[in-house]
């Protein structure tokens, strides 16, 4: 398979994974707080504030563009490849006047200084070609203008998560979903060369944990709603993995909560004036 037909099948996949389950990851997003009782989309929001003309790359349902209309935000735009996502987006009221795309994250239909800060939420991470990604958001953002980017971490050592994983991986392994995004995205040195490049700054880097603790069942669910790949597990396979998976957390908690383990990693940086 070449690189452009790798590209191919993870956009596909994911568009598929979106059109067929629009509004699961806000929803996820949305249960698992910060201990402070805030949402990543929260704090993604605030490393933009004051920002008017925002753009979110990979917009999913429109659920951070609505923190920022509520925020005060007034030219709100984003762009996502999966139509049952933009859909929930679109009916929106508090995104009305916001300008939403069917489109590509490497093919942005705005014009160059188009706006003062760019967001992605979980979403930069998975896409393909993402020096044309990075390239295309320095196009379209003024000089000055803020970048802030939230990508995930590996889930912290001793975590439901983490123990979900390691139970999951072989049965994952069987049924590989397509290789998603790029790993330079997932790391600080990786992001801040990657966005060096095309002229940024060097980058704040910030780590938040989510979703606190649980019960095993509790966790379980977490995890389940988390990963992509278990989308496409039969239901015998998910059902013999949260035996195995309850069997193992009640014995590591002796039926106490258990910590999720869900990390995020925020990156902010601006754009030179001079590129
Ligand atoms: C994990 S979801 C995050 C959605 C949203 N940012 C949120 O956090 O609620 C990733 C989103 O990126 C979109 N996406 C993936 N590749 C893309 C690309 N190349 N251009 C635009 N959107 C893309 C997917 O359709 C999906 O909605």
């Amino acid at each position: 398979m070449t690189t452009a037909d790798a590209a191919r099948a993870g956009e596909e996949f994911l568009r598929d994974m979106h059109n067929r389950a629009p509004e699961a990851m806000s929803r996820y997003v949305t249960a698992h707080p910060m201990a402070d009782g805030r949402t990543s989309y929260q704090f993604l929001a605030e490393r933009v504030a004051g920002a008017q003309r925002v753009l979110d790359l990979g917009c999913g349902d429109g659920s951070l563009l609505a923190v920022l209309a509520r925020g005060g935000a007034t030219g709100l735009a984003g762009v996502d490849v999966a139509a049952g996502e933009l859909a929930v987006a679109w009916a929106r009221p508090e995104l009305a006047d916001a300008d939403l795309h069917e489109a590509r994250a490497q093919d942005l239909p705005f014009a160059d200084d188009s706006f003062d800060a760019v967001v992605c939420h979980m979403a930069l991470m998975l896409m393909a070609d993402v020096e044309r990604v990075v390239a295309e958001t320095a196009r379209v953002l003024r000089p000055g203008g803020t970048l802030a980017v939230a990508v995930g971490r590996r889930a912290a050592e001793g975590s439901g998560l983490e123990l979900f994983l390691k139970l999951a991986r072989p049965l994952f392994a069987q049924r590989p979903v397509p290789p998603l995004g790029d790993r330079r995205t997932r790391s600080r040195d990786g992001l801040n060369e990657l966005l060096a490049t095309a002229g940024f700054a060097p980058i704040t880097w910030e780590e938040i944990t989510l979703g606190g603790s649980g019960t095993p069942e509790e966790v379980w669910q977490t995890a389940v709603e988390k990963y992509y790949d278990t989308m496409t597990l039969a239901a015998a396979e998910i059902a013999a993995l949260r035996r195995e998976f309850l069997e193992h957390a009640r014995a590591l908690t002796a039926g106490e909560s258990i910590t999720r383990g869900e990390r995020l990693a925020v990156a902010t940086t601006r754009l030179l004036a001079s590129r």
